[in-house]
Formats: structure tokens, sequence, C-alpha cells
């Protein structure tokens, strides 16, 4: 005999989907770029993308019964082992773009060049497929990072070289986050908001109508293994935060890390906190671990526009020039005055 308390189906379903109750004042994802994309071409590459985002969504919830998860073999660009599932939502997203007039191009971090779309589109877009990936075996929480740049050759058929445009042209920008449930967050004004998917009618549901960051926090998050390879202003950093009030900053600090950039900066859009991923001298031929051009520069918008701060520990990353579509970049995001922090003791660090 099923317990009733737990039960859902033998409640009617308002208990437990209230938003329903609302009625007109629920506002789903094609209301909102209705209301406020720039351009039916912005609206339409938005849902597209969104669109998959709903099956790679399904796609986890299958997990193991999909025969999705594990290695599949080979490796992306980066030289990093590529799981089924990357391949799958890269795939996913190329293919639904491709068929998107509006779109001149896809670059993503699964393929070495990009990929030309409609000539006579006017937008490029950019993703992470699966940010997160080692996560994907363990049940963790992981996500679609994306960004869309205007395409200025119109009637031409694109190339890498016309994505290398700074961070600050990007038109939109926004992840995917498939953890307990699938939230996307969004920019495409000058506001963040975010949605949750409705697992039951497949519409993202405002849920947030303008995020925003406090500038002060005493969360951190890095992947500390790497210390010995830091520079000392970053070393000298998390040992003033580990100190807490027996240090420096007379506080104490705690640290969470997701190991999914998404799962990381979506916690601080929610509550504040910094994320970096600093340069370390861990391998030769990387600057830092994440991609400026799908990574990087769409959270960097994401977070400005909330009120964050977003550098690459000196420099303001949405107005690097990039000179590859693939380059990598160190990156220090998150509540202001804690990046601006970091930022003095680099700064300081250099100038002794
Ligand atoms: O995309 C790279 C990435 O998976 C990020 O999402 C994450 O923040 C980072 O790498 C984790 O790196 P590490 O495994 O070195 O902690
Ligand atoms: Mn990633």
């Amino acid at each position: 005999m099923p317990n009733a308390a737990y039960d859902l189906t033998l409640r009617p379903s308002i208990f437990y989907f209230p938003y329903p109750l609302l009625g007109s004042f629920m506002t789903t994802l094609a209301d909102y770029l209705n209301q406020h994309a720039s351009s039916p071409a912005l609206n339409d590459v938005i849902t597209t993308v969104t669109n998959v985002g709903k099956t790679i969504s399904q796609l986890l919830r299958k997990g193991a019964l999909a025969d999705i998860l594990g290695e599949a073999g080979n490796q992306n660009v980066q030289g990093e082992d590529q799981k089924k599932l990357d391949i799958l939502a890269n795939d996913l997203l190329l293919d639904a773009l491709a068929k998107n007039t509006h779109c001149a191009g896809v670059a993503s971090e699964e393929l070495d060049d990009a990929t030309p779309a409609n000539d006579d589109g006017s937008l490029l877009v950019l993703f992470d497929p699966l940010d997160g990936s080692s996560n994907i075996d363990i049940n963790m929480a992981v996500g679609t990072i994306f960004s869309v740049l205007p395409y200025e050759r119109q009637g031409q058929t694109s190339e890498n070289s016309d994505y290398l445009q700074a961070g600050n042209k990007q038109l939109a920008a926004g992840y995917l986050l498939y953890g307990t449930s699938t939230v996307l967050a969004l920019t495409i004004a000058d506001k963040v908001v975010m949605f949750s998917l409705d697992p039951e009618t497949e519409d993202y549901v405002l849920i947030e109508d303008n995020v925003q960051i406090d500038a002060d926090t005493s969360e951190y998050a890095i992947n500390s293994s790497n210390y010995r390879y830091w520079r000392a202003p970053m070393q000298q950093y998390i040992d003033e935060l580990i100190a807490g009030e027996t240090g420096v900053r007379g506080r104490d600090f705690n640290t969470r890390w997701v190991a999914a950039m998404v799962g990381d900066v979506h916690r601080i859009l929610c509550r504040g906190g910094l994320f970096t991923y600093p340069f370390d001298t861990k391998y030769a031929h990387k600057a830092g671990k994440l991609r400026l051009m799908y990574e990087a520069n769409p959270m960097s918008l994401l977070i400005e526009r909330a009120g964050g701060g977003a550098t690459d520990a000196v420099n303001r990353i949405l107005d690097i020039e990039p000179t590859d579509i693939h380059q990598r970049v160190p990156v220090v995001l998150g509540s202001k005055n804690e990046v601006n922090y970091v930022r003095d003791l680099h700064v300081n660090y250099s100038e002794q």
C-alpha cells in the first residue's frame, strides 16, 4: 500500500506544480524572447539552442539507460578524452543550428575548426556542448554554455577569423545547467534572467527576472591541487583566505568546487562567490585551463551584467581581442569586490 503522503500520483497536480495557478502571470522563454530579443534572428537562434537543451536534458535523465555514458575513444582538439555525450550534444547542436537560416556558422569546443552554416545568416554561435564532462559518469551537474556574435560578412561563407571578436561584442550569452532541475541563465539585453525547464510541459518558465550578485562574499571556488603551479599573487590570495580570521582578511572563507564551471558560475549567480581557474604552469602550452570564446566570454557577460566582475586576474576578459577560437585564458570572476581584490594583489605584485 503506497504512503499517500509521498505518492504524488494521488494528488491533484496543483500541489506540486504551483506555477500554473499563476495563469497568465507565468512567463515562458518564448514570451520573454518575443518581448526582449533585439531581432527575430536572435530569438530564433536562442530558441534552437534551448530546444536542443531539452533533448540533452532528457538524455541525461535517462543516464546509463540511454547508453550515453563513458568514453567514446576519441580526443578533442584540446587533447582531452571525449565522452559519448560530449559528442552527442555537439552533434545535436550542430545539426539544429545548421538548419537555422539565421546562423552563419558554429564553433564548438569539440571541433577543430568552425563549421559554416547559412551564408545569409547574421549570427555566429559558439558553444561548449557539455561543460564539466568528467561529471557525467558520476551523475553530477553538467551544462551547455553558448555565446552569440554578429556575423559581419553576410552572403559569404563564414571562416574561423569571423569569430575572432572580443566578448564585449556578444549579442547574447547563456548556459543550460543540467542539475537536479534544468535551468537556463540568459542575457540578451542588459539583464540576466533565469528559467526553469518544466519537465511536464517542456516549457522554460521564468524564475528570476533580474539576477544580481552581492559585491562581497565569503565563498570561493578553486582547484587547490594546482597550488604549486600558480603565480605568487594567487598563492598569496588563497593563503589569505585559508588564514581566515587569523590573517589579514579578518574573517573566515568557505570553499565550494563543483568541478563544472557551469555549476560554479550558477552558484555565484544565485548567492555570490568567487570562481577562479588561474594561470598555472602545469602544462607549458596552456595559459589557463578554460577557453576564452565559449566558456570565459559568455560567463563573463552574465557575471558582469549581474553586477559582478570578470578578469584574467588583471584585465577585463570581455575586452580581450581573441587570436584563436580555442585559446585559453585565466579566469577570475564573481563578486566584484573580491575580483578587484585579486586584481590589486596581481597589479601590486607586478609593480614590486
Ligand atoms: O571545461 C573545463 C572544466 O571542466 C570546467 O568546467 C571546470 O571548472 C574545470 O574544467 C575543472 O577542472 P579540473 O578538473 O582541473 O578541476
Ligand atoms: Mn567546459
